[in-house]
């Protein structure tokens, strides 16, 4: 006869197995890198993402999981661990602030990232600001891009809708909405004053028109609008639940390759299907 304290054990082992097959809300893990204080990564976790940022800089106030180390490093190492990856490398290097200050030697990460992401195979996307490398269009070579704007998504306050355009590459389709300017652009800036023709916002506004109620008024300037996120993140699960296996890191040329060259590869065939 079994004694009673195995049998004990017989039963919660079984009551453990049955709760993993039972339980179907697995949120898929997306890795949030160069995370600041989390505008991005707010935008996945509305999405249906489980969220985990790094960056190299402490960050308090990113609600999300936290790693504080060096992207690049960190996507070496970890990448493969996760589902899907979204990198916002700094921008300035590729802003008008390069422009000004061309003594400044600021970090071009933008190229090393895209080599790790897609060394990854995991469905991935990289923000920048308008002028960085990014495909901010799709063609037939796999390679996908969109620009989003706050008016997009009726971003705002009532004196203005919020003007910050972001490029956004990514490995997998996203439709690309239409810009809808109307009346005054807003923005929120790191300087005082205005930028130009769009009017400065202060915290308060900012937070507003953001939809971003955690952050400082400085890591506001840097953030993404988690609407924007929100966005890519909705699209980049249709396309993992629609077409898993097809999905791995993006196709690109072969560089020197002729432009039919990738006529017969899963991916065209991947995007004929999806237009039928
Ligand atoms: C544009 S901000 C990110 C904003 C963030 N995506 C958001 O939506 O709130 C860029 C961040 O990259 C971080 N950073 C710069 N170089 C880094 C590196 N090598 N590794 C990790 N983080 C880095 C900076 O500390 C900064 O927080």
């Amino acid at each position: 006869m079994i004694p009673h304290s195995e049998r004990r054990d017989h039963r919660q082992e079984r009551a453990e197995r049955m709760t993993v097959r039972v339980n179907p809300i697995v949120r898929p893990r997306l890795l949030d890198l160069f995370c600041g204080a989390g505008g991005a990564g707010e935008g996945y976790a509305r999405a249906g993402f489980d969220v985990t940022g790094v960056d190299l800089a402490d960050m308090p106030r990113n609600p999300h999981g936290f790693i504080q180390a060096d992207a690049l490093e960190y996507l070496e190492a970890h990448g493969h661990e996760y589902d899907a990856i979204h990198a916002s490398p700094p921008c300035q290097g590729y802003s008008r602030l390069k422009a000004m200050h061309p003594d400044k030697g600021w970090p071009l990460l933008i190229e090393p990232t895209r080599e790790l992401l897609k060394a990854t195979g995991k469905p991935y996307v990289i923000e920048n600001v308008e002028g960085a490398p990014l495909h901010h269009y799709s063609d037939l070579f796999g390679n996908h891009g969109v620009m989003l704007c706050g008016s997009m998504f009726g971003l705002g306050v009532e004196r203005g809708y919020l003007r910050r355009h972001r490029l956004f590459e990514t490995s997998f389709p996203v439709p690309q909405p239409a810009c809808r300017h109307q009346g005054r652009a807003v923005g929120v800036y790191a300087h005082g004053g205005h930028s130009g023709k769009h009017r400065m916002l202060y915290r308060a506004e900012a937070a507003e028109a953001l939809q971003i109620d955690w952050m400082t008024r400085d890591e506001m300037c840097q953030a993404i609008p988690p609407a924007y996120t929100e966005y890519i993140g909705r699209a980049m699960l249709r396309a993992m639940r629609a077409n898993k296996p097809k999905l791995r890191g993006g196709v690109s040329r072969p560089s020197g390759a002729p432009c039919w060259a990738l006529r017969n590869t899963g991916e065209r065939q991947w995007k004929s299907s999806r237009r039928n």
